[in-house]
Order: C-alpha cells, then structure tokens, then sequence
C-alpha cells in the first residue's frame, strides 16, 4: 500500500501579480522518487519553492503526512522534516565543507556529531575534504555537499531542483547515484530534472509539468515509453 507524504491539491502560486501555478495537484508517495519535468518556464522550481513556503499557496492546500503546511515558513517546515536542495547557491564556498554540514544543522538544538560522522560516512568525499573551503570543490562534489547539508536535518523528504545542472554526463551520474542512496536511506524525493531521460531512469514516477499546470502523471517508465510525452517533452 502506498503511502501519501505530500499532497499538493488544487494549488495556485506565484510572484506578486504573477500566477504560474494553475490548479495544480500531485502527491508524492513515500519512499519514491518522483521526477518534474518540463520545459523552461514551466513551473518546476515554483513547485518546489511552494512546497517549502518560499511562496505561499493563492488557493488549494498543501498537506504534509495529513497536516497543513501551505503558508508555513521555510525554516518550520525544516524541522518539520522536509528538506530543499535548490539549484544554485545551495552551499556557502567560503566556508569548509564541516561548516556547511553544520549550517545545516542549526536548527538543531541536539549535538551534530553522531550524524555528522555518519554522513561523512556515505560520503567519504566530504570527509576527505572535510577542513577545505567549499569554493575549492568541483561543480558535482558541490551538489553533493548541497545534498549532505540538507541531511543533516535527517528530513523524510527532499526536495530537489536540478541536480544535474552543469555537470558533464559522468558526473551527473555520480549525483544521481547519491539521489538514489538518499532515496535507499529512507527519504522520499521530489526532483526537478532538465535532463528528463536521465532524471525519469532514476525516478519511480513522473510528472509532466507544462504552463503550471500538469500535463501526465505515470510511472516513470510509461512516460518514457509515451510517445507524446517523448515527442513533446524528452526530445523526440
Ligand atoms: N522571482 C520571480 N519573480 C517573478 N517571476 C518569476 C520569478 N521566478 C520565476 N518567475 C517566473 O515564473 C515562471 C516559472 O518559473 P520557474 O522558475 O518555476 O520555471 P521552471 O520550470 O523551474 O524553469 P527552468 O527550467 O528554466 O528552471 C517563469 O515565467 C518565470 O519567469
Ligand atoms: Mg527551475
């Protein structure tokens, strides 16, 4: 039996005047790693910032296990358990990589050491690198590091925006694997992924965003053998 952790439902959002979200509804299943795509502009990242209270909900309710949470602040919604990487700025270069880890930790009033040392090891990278400024880091270990500083909070679910973004192919693959150890390590994700083929391959679901509203909704392999979807959204 599948299990809802998320339910966005009949939701409208945007910027000041600016609707870019229009009645929309998804739900993200726990345990699952469910994909957005779209095109530029389609409203992947407003999601993703509603959900988390960057934005407030015009209408339409956003429940979390069953509870409210649309309009709450970003930093309750934390410790509530739910988690955001965003696609740039999401570490702090002139800081080490134990600083980052820690900022991430700061709404936690309980010592950091027992998950800090296990998260350094799942990744042994950071740890490595652990006394090094975060500006020294490559563009896929940052996006690692982005992804640890969100699981300092242990959350239960991720949101994710673009974590393949700049990166050569080799490396996205690497952050990929990483969302799916994160995914393994019981943390349900939401992700936002240009590279559709590559986001969808990872993902249990999909959904197919288009002018803030959603266009198809299926398992990630039916929307990778649909020809519309192909036609219109993966590129041909
Ligand atoms: N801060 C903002 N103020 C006003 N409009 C914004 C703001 N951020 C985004 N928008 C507009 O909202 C719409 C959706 O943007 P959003 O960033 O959610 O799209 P996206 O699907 O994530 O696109 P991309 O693939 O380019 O990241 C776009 O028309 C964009 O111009
Ligand atoms: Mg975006």
């Amino acid at each position: 039996m599948s299990e809802t952790v998320i339910e966005i439902d009949g939701v409208d959002s945007g910027y000041g005047e600016v609707q870019v979200l229009f009645d929309l509804s998804m739900q993200l299943q726990r345990d699952e790693i469910l994909c957005l795509i779209g095109p530029n502009g389609a409203g992947k990242s407003t999601v993703l910032k509603t959900v988390f209270g960057m934005l407030s909900p015009w209408t339409g309710s956003i429940t979390y296990h069953g509870d409210e949470i649309g309009g709450m602040a970003p930093e309750d919604i934390v410790r509530e358990g739910i988690g955001f990487v965003p696609q740039t700025d999401n570490v702090f270069g002139s800081l080490t990589i134990d600083e980052n880890l820690r900022m991430g930790g700061v709404a936690r009033n309980d010592d950091l050491k027992p998950v800090l040392s296990e998260l350094y090891d799942r990744f042994p990278l950071l740890e490595e690198k652990r006394t090094e400024k975060a500006r020294h880091l490559s563009g896929g270990q940052r996006q690692i590091l982005a992804l640890a500083r969100a699981l300092v909070m242990e959350p239960d679910v991720l949101l994710i925006d673009e974590p393949s973004a700049g990166l050569a192919p080799n490396t996205a693959d690497e952050v990929f694997a990483d969302v799916q150890k994160v995914n393994d390590m019981g943390a349900a994700i939401m992700m936002v992924e240009q590279n559709a083929v590559k986001g969808l391959d990872i993902s249990d679901r999909g959904c197919v965003l288009d002018q803030g509203t959603v266009r198809f909704e299926n398992d990630a392999d039916a929307l990778l053998d649909n020809d519309e979807v192909t036609e219109l959204y993966l590129g041909g």
